[in-house]
């Protein structure tokens, strides 16, 4: 039995064998490879937050008229655990993720789950199911940890019961195993959020409402579409699920900007830590409105030398080419350049335990925490 942070996890048997493992986490893309166990936790009026348990990974039995199924009252996060070369495991950022987590509930009414909670049940997962995180540097543990409104009533009102559920699957990068520079469309026909909507949460509307853009940006044979303002449509916001960020200028007068947070942008935790990676660097960093016609002229004249897009399924992804309605343009020389894998070697190494962790970013799970070593 195993007291985290006052909360009775009790560790549960393994039915999956070292082999079957190993076999099913072999080339593990994006959301599929889940792990043996979850988290679950449920709110109600009369408890607040209540049975905190690990429990088998598994199917849910929900009633047809559940809540969160209907009128989307859902909000989720994405965060990552590593093993590290000399075998401790870390996740990274685990607070600044329980600290979205909440301002995403507030805004679509769903009760708070405190931070010490979060951060408890990611480390019960994580520690529970560390046989998982390969020693591949490629490959690491997702945490997807999920609120969601589970009464059965359809009245167009907050739920009053919820449920949380934090499972992990194991993937290599969000692009594969190899990431190539991302070819990426702009679209002026679909908006992801406006002004006062939901745009900074991460709730589950947000995404959904994506698709039939990414479909048309996959039919201009691009990988990921940048998001505009919904207003004039020409304000450069987000790329998929990513954020954005521009280089420009070369070498030692190179300088690096990203769209500001205007409340219609996910504050992605990525992006925080390469806003103060980049200050280290001594780069200067700024939040900086771009349009699409900037982007595209800073790119012919040469002033914008690399784009990227950051996040935590896709770590840092370079963008090599950008297409519209109404023509396209390569940035620099359509590759990755200088100052995108400067700070994606950084990132990388931190996440890694390679490379020194000033703002103590990463925290470590189990075992790890007194320096012993981990039996798998
Ligand atoms: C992430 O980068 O972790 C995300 O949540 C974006 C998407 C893969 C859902």
């Amino acid at each position: 039995m195993s007291f985290i942070g006052g909360i009775d996890f009790r560790p549960l048997q393994s039915r999956i064998s070292a082999q079957e493992r190993a076999a099913r986490c072999a080339s593990p893309a994006f959301g599929h490879v889940f792990t043996e166990h979850m988290v679950s936790m449920s709110w109600s009026r009369e408890l607040g937050w209540n049975k905190p348990e690990l429990v088998p990974y598994g199917p849910l039995e929900l009633d047809p008229a559940t809540v969160g199924l209907h009128y989307g009252q859902v909000v989720f996060e994405g965060l990552k655990a590593f093993r590290t070369d000399d075998d401790r495991i870390f996740v990274f950022r685990p607070e600044a993720h329980a600290r979205r987590f909440r301002r995403s509930a507030q805004r679509l009414m769903i009760p708070e789950f405190p931070d010490e909670l979060f951060v408890r049940a990611v480390d019960a997962l994580v520690y529970e199911d560390r046989a998982w995180i390969p020693d591949d540097p490629n490959v690491s543990l997702y945490l997807r940890p999920i609120l969601f409104a589970s009464e059965a009533a359809l009245a167009l009102r907050p739920a009053h019961e919820y449920r949380f559920l934090l499972m992990a699957f194991v993937t290599e990068g969000f692009f594969g195993q190899v990431p190539r520079p991302l070819t990426v469309w702009a679209t002026t026909e679909y908006s992801r959020a406006a002004t006062g909507g939901t745009g900074e949460s991460k709730c589950a509307g947000n995404y959904a409402g994506t698709y039939l853009a990414q479909e048309q940006a996959a039919r201009e044979g691009c990988d990921q579409v940048v998001w505009l303002d919904s207003v004039e449509r020409r304000w450069v916001e987000e790329l998929g699920g990513m954020n954005l960020f521009f280089v420009h200028g070369r070498g030692d007068r190179a300088r690096l900007t990203t769209p500001p947070l205007t409340g219609t942008l996910l504050p992605g935790v990525t992006r925080d830590a390469l806003l103060v990676l980049a200050a280290d660097l001594g780069l200067a960093v700024t939040e900086e409105p771009i349009t699409l016609d900037q982007w595209r002229r800073g790119c012919l004249d040469g002033e914008i030398s690399e784009a990227f897009a950051c996040g935590t399924a896709a770590g840092i992804s370079s963008i090599g080419t950008v297409r519209t309605a109404s023509g396209s343009w390569n940035v620099g020389d359509g590759a990755e350049g200088a100052v995108t894998a400067q700070l994606s070697r950084l990132l990388l190494g931190i996440r890694r335990g390679e490379l020194p962790d000033p703002h103590h970013w990463m925290h470590p799970v189990g075992p790890a925490v007194a320096g012993r070593r981990e039996q798998r």
